[in-house]
């Protein structure tokens, strides 16, 4: 089947077979940032795993976003906390234009300038001894995995393949084979096996649980400080610091995965302080790449890191000269403590708006801590989270939703206090027209 597809005013032949799409371009394409670029009216060229909202944007500044119709939209989702530093903030995209233009990949083959100073700036940001460069965030849960293994069988003595770490039900760690081995979500995990063993999952915020759940292989316990995709499900304020003695006491390595609750989401740079804990080592992504790329990091203790030696590990782009340079402006704008700041002082008034939502009747319960919430319909208003999200970007505000009718809050950081009533306007708004 032939459809005609217009792409920068010239059209041009798609021929459709069930599962590939065989394009006879133009010659000259237009650059995909031109104005009349219009949205691909078919979707076989695209595996379907994600669906989205009904939208295509086309540039974002700070925690505004402006479709190809030019229609400006809130962004609430700011890319799954990726984006703590709003849309292109221009420190970041200075100085990713300065080293676009002067070094951007030796592979670590070769050092180069940056990659020192950006692990002395991360380490002494988080208070850790080492760190390990990577990309995504499930390659930083993957480092973590493999190190914390490595140290249990060189270091604790646990016999060669019997390692087990504990992991919580519930939890996101991202989508490699080896995390969704663990996964207790069935749409993450089906049909993708066989799995990866080693892993024993307990209930979260279950202290006794993990307790129960270690033996003598036991080399870590992976753990989210808040579960995110989950629903934001906050632990009890005495859930970590329980982990951190159980791991002390049975010689384990705590860690904690950060990748979406660290770098000041929660008002602190990293979460474990919230609660008054260091682990041992902790994962970092989404925000660290500044929403310009994905640039992810092991840091932790430098007895357990350093057992990750020549060739035993290691990535083409971990630790590429644009990421480090990316890094440090991160790390830069987080040591003056603005952002985390910021998280602070909103975190009541979000508090307030939500628990009016709860007294009017149009959410049955929420959580949230600094800029983040995860906000629960109330199930009477038949609505889907996605019915939600849809009322919401009809009222100019854009989020997502998790399961079922709970929605994830998780604005960038620089929003403003009218913004954020906005948005929240618009939930309220979207929630009550349901029940009218
Ligand atoms: C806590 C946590 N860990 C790991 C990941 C995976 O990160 P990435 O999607 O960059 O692989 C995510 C992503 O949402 C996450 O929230």
């Amino acid at each position: 089947m032939l459809y005609p597809l217009s792409y920068g005013g010239q059209v041009m032949r798609v021929q459709v077979y069930p599962n590939r799409a065989v394009t006879s371009a133009p010659a000259h394409l237009p650059s995909p940032s031109s104005p009349s670029m219009v949205p691909v009216p078919h979707r076989s060229v695209l595996a379907p795993n994600y669906r989205p909202l009904d939208i295509t944007l086309r540039s974002g500044e700070g925690v505004w976003l402006t479709d190809i119709h030019g229609h400006r939209y809130l962004d609430c989702l700011a890319g799954y906390s990726a984006l703590n530093f709003g849309h292109s903030h221009p420190q970041l995209v200075e100085a990713a234009k300065e080293q676009a233009s002067r070094l951007t990949l030796v592979s670590r083959a070769f050092n180069h300038d940056l990659l020192l100073p950006y692990a002395e700036a991360l380490t002494m940001l988080t208070d850790t001894e080492t760190m390990l460069p990577m990309n995504t965030g499930a390659e930083a849960v993957e480092t973590a995995i493999k190190a914390a293994r490595k140290w249990g069988y060189l270091v604790k003595g646990v016999p060669e393949d019997q390692a087990d770490i504990i992991v919580a039900a519930n939890a996101f760690h991202g989508r490699t084979t080896t995390i969704i081995s663990f996964s207790t979500d069935p749409s993450a995990r089906d049909h993708y096996g066989p799995y990866t063993p080693g892993f024993t999952v307990v209930p979260y915020d279950d202290a006794d649980a993990v307790a129960a759940a270690i033996t003598p292989y036991t080399v870590a316990i992976l753990i989210e400080p808040i579960q995110g995709e989950a629903g934001v499900i906050i632990p009890a304020p005495s859930y970590l610091p329980s982990l951190r003695a159980l791991a002390t006491d049975n010689d384990v390595l705590l860690i904690a995965d950060e990748i979406q609750s660290g770098l000041a989401r929660t008002g602190y740079t990293l979460d474990e302080e919230r609660v008054g804990v260091a682990a041992d080592l902790i994962t970092l992504g989404k925000a660290l790449g500044g929403g310009l790329m994905p640039v992810s990091a092991v840091v932790g203790r430098h007895d357990v890191l350093s057992l990750m030696t020549v060739g035993t590990h290691g990535s083409t782009f971990g630790g590429n000269p644009m990421a480090c340079r990316i890094g440090m402006e991160v790390v830069a704008m987080l040591s003056t403590g603005e952002f985390q700041q910021r998280a602070r002082d909103l975190e009541g008034f979000l508090g307030e708006r939500l628990a009016e939502l709860v007294d009017d009747g149009l959410i049955s319960s929420s959580r949230h801590v600094g800029l983040w919430a995860g906000i629960d319909a109330n199930p009477a208003l038949g609505l889907t989270g996605r019915q939600i999200c849809e009322g919401m970007q009809s009222r100019g505000v854009l989020a997502k939703d998790t399961h079922g009718s709970t929605i994830r809050f998780a604005p960038p950081l620089v929003i403003e206090r009218d913004e954020l009533a906005t948005a929240l306007d618009a939930l309220a708004d979207t929630l009550h027209a349901a029940r009218s």
